[in-house]
This record gives structure tokens, sequence and C-alpha cells, in this order.
């Protein structure tokens, strides 16, 4: 064979590899509104970046007539490329080959990637679109998830693992997304179930479609699997790259450092959004906007446990991470799932060297049999746990109620937080003044000719007492209390202070977070 034959063969075989299953299927999966396994990639990476590893792969199958549909590259897309001009280990599935089922190769060649990126500290991002375990490869299929799963679980707190839900992901096949940092999924066109709907009916008798079940609004509003919804792939792919940017490369680095804004900028504004009623509710995210670099702030978990907040922003270039209790939803209280989202996402930040900032304005835990049939004991301690266990810098901002455990939870100086603001508005407390004068003074009350004007009274002598920023700052719970306009050079004063912080848990295997 000569040089130009053998290059020209060269060149069919990775055209051959390039088009994946066929045209057919490629236009049935543009019908079904889903891109292919390569154009997301290209929506995804830096223009040209994305080399791929293991175009030449195919299965090794040989049961049910598989042998004679050998499809290089197998149903998998794999290797490295650029987001921003940083590394990243991608793999992309392919619907149009099997259905992107998964088999012996096709594990392979993502654990492949997996290792490489563990070895290069670089985050892995993962496109699902896939019928699941193989089905013509049996146990093989099963043994090919499991290396995957293992590999997750040991990259968490490495590399940061991304996954996007593009098509079908049901089955075992979720529990690899479920195991890494962040799920993302396309409105309309992608589903996450551990059974779909025929099984749901077989054994249930329930009737649902694959949207109810599972479709991304299910996930990012209600079971809160899903961490960002996007009203497209494309706009899919664009969040995980905006992710990125908030994100270091590995546990070894910091994130990187981008100033946009003013770090001296103060808020007017900020002094008068607390109402002066402290049960009126005002909006926890417009005084992030206005406090954060250019007010952007990148929200997980937008629309699911919304009575708390958190997400990524920068302040003074820095990469922050920000839990807030909300009080315009449910008064800020904490609830199972406030407490879960909050407590997991406090985990990332430390797992990842990024400095969490609280924002502190809750009335305590919900009361209630479901809370407590269904583990708020338990949800409570994971965030409780979470905050405890971080070693970042740690910076709170007491906007206005810090009332009983959710104060000591909420990032406390008692459990290691850094530097502790609050606001003049800041009531901080074991519970709120109505509840406490009913339990403390129920005799005098009693005994009282007009029980509604003692109560008052004592209430307003409780809120005197207690109700202010002022009792715990003498004790140095509070390490300053701050005019909310100043929060902002505070706060970045605050981190740019902290920049060289070490702080470490006791050796151990590991803790043992309430689970
Ligand atoms: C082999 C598969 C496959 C699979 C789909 N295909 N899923 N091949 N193994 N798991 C093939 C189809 O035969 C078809 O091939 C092509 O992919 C496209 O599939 P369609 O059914 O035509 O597509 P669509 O109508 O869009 O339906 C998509 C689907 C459906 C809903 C995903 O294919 C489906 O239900 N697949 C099976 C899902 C499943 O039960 N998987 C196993 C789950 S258990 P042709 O040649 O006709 O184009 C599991 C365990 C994991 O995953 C455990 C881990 C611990």
């Amino acid at each position: 064979m000569s040089e130009k034959t053998k290059i020209q063969k060269l060149n069919d075989l990775k055209a051959q590899s390039r088009i994946g299953g066929g045209q057919a299927r490629i236009d049935a999966q543009h019908k079904k509104g889903r891109l292919t396994a390569r154009e997301r990639l290209d929506l995804l990476l830096d223009k040209g970046s994305f080399r791929e590893v293991d175009a030449f792969v195919v299965h090794r199958t040989n049961d049910f007539g598989l042998h004679e549909q050998k499809i290089m590259s197998d149903s998998v897309v794999t290797g490295w490329g650029t987001i921003e001009g940083r590394l990243v280990y991608v793999y992309s599935q392919d619907f149009t080959v099997f259905g992107g089922s998964l088999g012996e190769v096709h594990a392979e060649k993502i654990c492949k990637i997996m290792d490489m990126a563990m070895k290069n500290g670089a985050p892995v991002i993962g496109l699902n679109d896939s019928g699941g375990a193989r089905i013509q490869e049996g146990v093989v299929a099963l043994a090919g998830y499991s290396d995957i799963f293992l590999r997750n679980t040991l990259a968490s707190g490495v590399i940061p693992q991304i996954s996007a839900i593009m098509g079908p992901c049901a089955g075992g096949a979720v529990y690899s997304p479920a195991l890494t940092d962040f799920i993302f999924m396309a409105r309309d066109t992608s589903y996450m179930f551990v059974t779909g709907p025929d099984v749901v009916k077989a054994v249930t008798h329930e009737e649902v479609t694959q949207e109810e079940l599972g479709g991304a609004s299910v996930h990012s509003e209600k079971s809160g699997v899903c961490h960002v919804a996007a009203d497209s792939e494309a706009d899919t792919l664009y969040l995980i790259r905006k992710l990125l940017g908030f994100l270091p490369q590995n546990n070894m680095e910091d994130a990187p450092f981008v100033l946009s804004d003013d770090p001296l900028r103060m808020e007017e504004a900020l002094n008068t959004i607390v109402p002066d009623d402290a049960n009126k509710p005002y909006d926890i995210k417009e005084v992030i906007n206005m406090i954060v670099d250019s007010g952007n702030f990148f929200e997980i978990h937008e629309n699911y446990a919304q009575n708390v907040v958190v997400g990524f922003a920068r302040l003074g270039g820095h990469s922050v991470g920000i839990v807030a209790n909300q009080p315009a939803v449910l008064a800020g209280v904490l609830d199972i799932d406030a407490s879960e989202k909050a407590g997991r996402f406090v985990r990332f930040c430390d797992a990842f060297n990024i400095p969490i900032i609280t924002f502190e304005d809750v009335p305590g835990f919900l009361p209630g049999t479901f809370q407590e049939h269904h583990g708020i004991i338990r949800s409570g301690a994971k965030l409780l746990y979470a905050y405890c266990e971080a070693t970042v810098p740690k910076l709170t901002v007491i906007t206005r109620k810090a009332y009983g455990g959710a104060y000591c939870v909420m990032s406390s100086k008692h459990i290691r937080s850094d530097v502790n603001l609050a606001w003049p508005t800041a009531e901080i407390a074991v519970m709120g003044p109505d509840g406490a004068v009913s339990i403390i003074f129920r005799k005098e009350l009693e005994a009282a000719d007009d029980p509604v004007q003692k109560k008052a009274e004592l209430v307003a002598d409780y809120k005197e007492k207690f109700a202010n920023p002022y009792v715990a700052a003498q004790r140095g719970y509070i390490d300053d209390v701050i005019e909310p306009k100043e929060t902002r050079p505070r706060l970045i004063n605050a981190l740019e202070m902290l920049s060289n912080k070490r702080d470490a848990n006791p050796a151990k295997k590991h803790g043992n977070i309430p689970l």
C-alpha cells in the first residue's frame, strides 16, 4: 500500500468513525429535537480544541448478531479539550450507536479519560444520552457501570465532575451522574429515572409519563436531583461553561481570579432593604446581587428548596460560594430539603477551596409532624456537620433573624466561622419575641387583667433586650456590627485577610456525616 493510500485509509476510517450510527439515525436524533454527541462537544468546548481518543475502538461482543455491527468509536465519544482555555476531559454518549447503550468498551473509554483526568487534575464532563446497559452484553455491561461508579467516587472531592442529561438516562445508569457534583438537564428532551413508566405501572398501577416521572422540571423542582435545568441543549452546554469559570481545576488549586467590579463599591440601597416589620419579607437575591461583583450570581438549585439560596459568585475577583436564607420563601425557615441542599453545597465549596459566604435571616427549623417524621433532625445535622467540618474561609452576615438552633448552624462563630458581621437590624436570640414571651411569662400572662396589653409590654421589653446584635457582639460572637451599605468592601477585605488561612480537621479515615 502506498503512503498516499495509507493516509487515505486513515482518513476513511476517521470519517467512518465520525458518522457513528449513520445519517438516518442522525436525522432521527435531530427530529427528536436533540443534537448528536459530536455536535454537543462542539458547543461545549472551545472551537477546535477537542482531541478525540479511541476513535478506532469497537465492541467485542458476538452474541445476538452484534458481530455484524461493529461501529467504530462504539457508542461514546471521548477525549479532552478546553473551556475558556482550561483543560477538561469529556465523554459524550452517542445515541445513534445502539441507542448510546453502555457495554464493555463504552465503559472502558469513559474509565480511560476519567483516569487521565485524575492524573492530570482536570474536571470531567459527561454528556449522557443512553438506553442504559447494553442488553446484549449482559453482566459485562453491569461490570462497566460499576467500574465507572468506583471512579466517580474516588474522584469525588479531587476533580470537579459535571453531568449533563441530554436524553434518556434510566435504570442504574442514573447513579453515575448522581455521584457527580452537578447535574444539568435539558428541558423537554431529557429524563432520568430508576424505573420507567411501564415498570411503574406494573408495580404500582400508577399511570405516569416520562416527563412527569423524571423530566427536568420534576428533578429541578421536586426531587432536587438536578442542579440546573436549562431551556435547551445549547443552553445546558453554555451554562456548564459558565459554571466552570467559578471552579478550580482540582482540589489542590484555587479558582481563577477575575476582577470585574470595584472592590470598594458601597450600596446605599442595602441600608433600607430590610423592612422595619420583622415579619415582612424581602428578597435575599436582591441583597446578593448588590453585593457580588457585577451582580453576577450563578445560582444552583434555583427552583428547589427556595427557602435557601445557594450559588457561586465573585467578590473582589475571588470565587465564592454563597449560602443564604431566603425570607421571601417560607420566611427563610430551614426544612429537610433546604438543609440538604445547603449542606451538599457547603461540602462542595470546602472540597474545592472556595470560601463560603453565609447571609443569615432564619426564624429556625420548620416545625410539624411531616418534618419530624421525615427526619429534620438528621437533615439539619447534615448542614450543621458540613459547616463544622469546612476549613475554607467562612464569612457570615446576619441581616435579620438568627434564632435558635439555626443561629448555631448557619456558620456561627462557635463552629469555626472566621468573620461574623451583623447588620443593625439583626436579632440574635433563642427564639422570636412572641414565642419567647408566651413561654417564659405564661403565668404572668394568665394572671394579667389585660393579657393582650401585658403581652405587648413584655414583647417590647424582650425585643429591647435580645432582638438586636449587641448582646452577641458584647461577647465577641459577632466581630462587628456594620452599616449594610458597606457589606461588599467589608467582605472583600475579610476574604483577603483570610487568603492564607490554614485549618485542618483531626486525622481520621473519614467522618460519619449523618446521611
Ligand atoms: C441495546 C439498545 C438499548 C439497550 C436502546 N437500544 N437501548 N440496544 N441495549 N439498552 C437500541 C435500540 O434497539 C435501537 O436500535 C436504538 O438503540 C434506538 O432505540 P429506540 O428504542 O428505537 O429509541 P427510542 O424510541 O428513542 O427509545 C429510547 C429508549 C428505549 C426509551 C431508551 O430504547 C429503551 O427503552 N431502551 C431500553 C432501556 C432499558 O431498559 N435499558 C436497560 C436499563 S437497566 P436500532 O438498531 O433499532 O436503531 C440498566 C441497568 C444499569 O441500565 C445498571 C447499572 C448498575
